[in-house]
């Protein structure tokens, strides 16, 4: 009878234990476990995508551009006047700090959520711009690409190939624009991040529309900067993929030549 008696208050015992601890210290685990996990998929939420396409890097070290400039002497309307495309170019180079504002008329980082200079479908960002410096103060010639920065702006050059293309690339292309032009801007578009951001649906045209963003905010700001330039949509797609490093995933959308125009 004892040792019943014993054995009860034993479990009991146990019962008194288990509702004062153990229950408690579940809840505990369980509050903290749901918290952490709420937290995590704060963190996950993607608000805005846009990574850069990978390339072949020859060179880890980015080269930061110039400040770009928020003013200048001239007006919208009056640069809206004189825009015009323009195909020839004296042989001479330009300097840094006219590509770095070139670049960041194409797609540089203006606020802190991510939005740039050029409006995109869903701020998605499906475009990459190249350079191709022949003879720019300042720069090795050679194929780099613009780092327009996520959230923050970065505006920097990441060096792909120590390479003088201008002559390849006039020959190749068969076309004068590409003469004496200092530099030339290729912009790309990444087709399948775009369709990723309309559920896996294709929106490339979408893509071609930005393009055309882009290169209108370009034409602009060579006129601006009393430079010159021509969007080049008819190219031979082989020709220049064969010359300059684009990810195989990217649609090559427009070339660009541009530099001091001949008058
Ligand atoms: C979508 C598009 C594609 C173009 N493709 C070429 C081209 O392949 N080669 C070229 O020399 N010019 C090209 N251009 C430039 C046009 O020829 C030029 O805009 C047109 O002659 C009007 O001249 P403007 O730009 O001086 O007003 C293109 C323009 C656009 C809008």
């Amino acid at each position: 009878m004892e040792k019943t008696a014993q054995k009860n208050k034993a479990t009991k015992d146990k019962g008194i234990i288990f509702k004062r601890w153990l229950i408690p210290a579940l809840t505990v685990l369980i509050v903290a476990a749901f918290a952490t996990l709420s937290l995590t998929r704060k963190k996950e939420e993607p608000t805005i995508s846009h990574t850069e396409p990978a390339v072949a890097i020859l060179s880890a070290d980015n080269l930061a551009l110039p400040k770009p400039e928020l003013r200048s002497s001239n007006s919208l309307e009056a640069v809206l006047k004189n825009r015009r495309s323009r195909r020839e170019f004296i042989d001479k180079e330009i300097t840094l700090k006219q590509v770095s504002q070139m670049l960041w008329a194409a797609q540089g980082v203006t606020v802190d959520w991510g939005g740039r200079t050029s409006p995109s479908a869903k701020s998605t960002y499906p475009l990459s711009v190249f350079l191709v410096a022949n003879k720019v103060a300042g720069l090795d010639a050679g194929e780099y690409q613009y780092i327009a920065g996520d959230r923050t702006p970065v505006h920097e050059l990441k060096p792909i190939k120590k390479v003088d293309l201008q002559k390849a690339l006039y020959e190749g292309l068969n076309d004068s624009a590409f003469h004496n032009a200092p530099a030339v801007l290729i912009i790309t578009g990444n087709m399948s991040k775009m369709a990723e951001a309309f559920g896996g649906i294709p929106h490339d045209k979408e893509v071609y529309l930005e393009a055309g963003h882009a290169a209108q905010n370009l034409y602009l700001q060579a006129e601006s900067l009393r430079l010159g330039m021509v969007t080049i949509s008819t190219f031979s797609n082989a020709i220049v993929k064969d010359l300059v490093t684009i990810p195989p995933g990217d649609t090559i959308i427009y070339l660009i030549p541009f530099g001091i125009p001949k008058l």
